[in-house]
């Protein structure tokens, strides 16, 4: 079996983090959200992936490279325009076509992987396996309506749902959805719709059967879908101190310290706390649950929780930092001494804030 890994699009809703780079390239709990699927793929067995590129691809082939790092064998495959998911399942049919197939929304992120879709697939030998999973928002995602246990419809982002069960970006294919890839139309939003193309497959008689997903799913669309990415995975944390903590400092919860990274004196860290390498935490800063930050950060004299702070980031404040997410390279300083307040940000790359 082959994998396919979109990673295309423009990533308009995550602006402005993504004016400067690709969104799967945006780091949850500081690795790269493309990284989560790769290592999915490879985990159920894959061994030959295509990622679908887009117009914004710097940074996807440095950083994944040949995909050996993650036992993967990777072709880059470019869409020129993000024309739909079914259009780059087209794009891609000469890399696909012959053995089934899993297609893996690139900003997906799933707690159990993906091995159970490959084994329904195999067990029913489907024709097409999707997975669901019940929500409060149907209206932001492809919706499955079913009877007797059995697909019936589906509906891309309805405004009046029809059921809570949203479409999870990680389906199995066999060749009969190059068919009914080619048998549909562009919708209203100029797409070809991965959700037109199944229903197609089940108007034409195939096999498409339902893996009711387990575990949390995240699709890391929004600002805030990133920060309770953050938290998901975060949560599941193995501690490990790999830097040096001065004394003096409270370190409680899940914690990791990458290698040459500086907690300072008068520091509280309370995990899940996630830092990168040769970061400089402290004096007298104070890191809450469910905080990532990136590598060569320096952070003085500001209380920071429920955030992503990215790489080469400065931080000097005395100010409460909380739900932001904060870009490569940028600054935050103090203008006005004595004003603590809280802020919320979300800062794309070389942000200089002074507040
Ligand atoms: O996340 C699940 C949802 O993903 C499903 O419930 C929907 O049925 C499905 O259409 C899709 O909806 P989105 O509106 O969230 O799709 P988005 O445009 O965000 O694209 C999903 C991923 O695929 C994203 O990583 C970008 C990539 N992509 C998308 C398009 C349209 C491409 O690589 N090429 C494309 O042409």
């Amino acid at each position: 079996m082959k994998g396919l890994l979109l990673a295309g699009g423009h990533g308009t809703r995550l602006r402005p983090l993504t004016f400067t780079g690709n969104k799967h390239l945006l780091p949850i709990a500081n690795k790269p959200i493309l990284f989560y699927g790769l290592e999915n793929l490879a985990r159920a067995g894959i061994r030959e992936v295509g990622i679908i590129l887009g117009p914004i691809k710097e940074g996807i082939v440095e950083a994944v490279g040949d995909g050996a790092r993650f036992g993967l064998k990777v072709t880059y495959i470019h869409q020129p325009e993000p024309l739909g998911i079914a259009h780059a399942i087209l794009i891609a049919e000469d890399f696909l076509r012959g053995e089934p197939f899993v297609v893996y929304l690139g900003d997906n992120l799933l707690k159990k992987g993906i091995g159970s879709f490959v084994k329904l697939f195999e067990e029913k030998q489907s024709d097409c396996v999707i997975g669901v999973t019940p929500t409060k928002e149907p209206q932001r995602f492809g919706v499955v309506e079913m009877e007797n246990g059995r697909v019936v419809r589906l509906v891309e982002k309805p405004k009046q749902p029809r059921s809570n069960l949203a479409l999870v970006g990680v389906y199995v294919f066999n060749d009969s959805v190059f068919e009914a890839c080619r048998r549909i139309r562009p919708s209203w939003r100029g797409e070809l719709e991965i959700t037109d193309a199944i229903q197609t497959l089940i108007d034409m008689k195939k096999r498409v059967d339902v893996n009711f997903v387990e575990g949390w799913w995240k699709d890391t669309g929004k600002p805030e879908d990133l920060l309770e990415a953050n938290q998901l995975v975060l949560q599941e944390l193995e501690p490990c101190t790999k830097g040096s903590v001065e004394e003096g400092v409270v370190v409680t919860g899940n914690v990791v310290i990458g290698e040459g990274t500086v907690v300072r004196k008068e520091s509280t860290i309370r995990g899940p706390v996630v830092i990168g390498r040769d970061c400089e935490i402290g004096p007298n800063v104070y890191i809450g649950p469910y905080t990532s930050i990136g590598d060569r950060t320096r952070i003085v004299g500001a209380e920071i929780e429920n955030s992503i702070i990215m790489n080469d980031v400065v931080i000097e404040c005395n100010r409460r930092i909380v739900d932001s997410i904060i870009g490569n390279h940028t600054t935050i300083i103090e203008h006005e001494k004595n004003r603590p307040r809280g802020f919320k940000f979300i800062l794309g790359e070389r942000t200089f804030a002074s507040i």
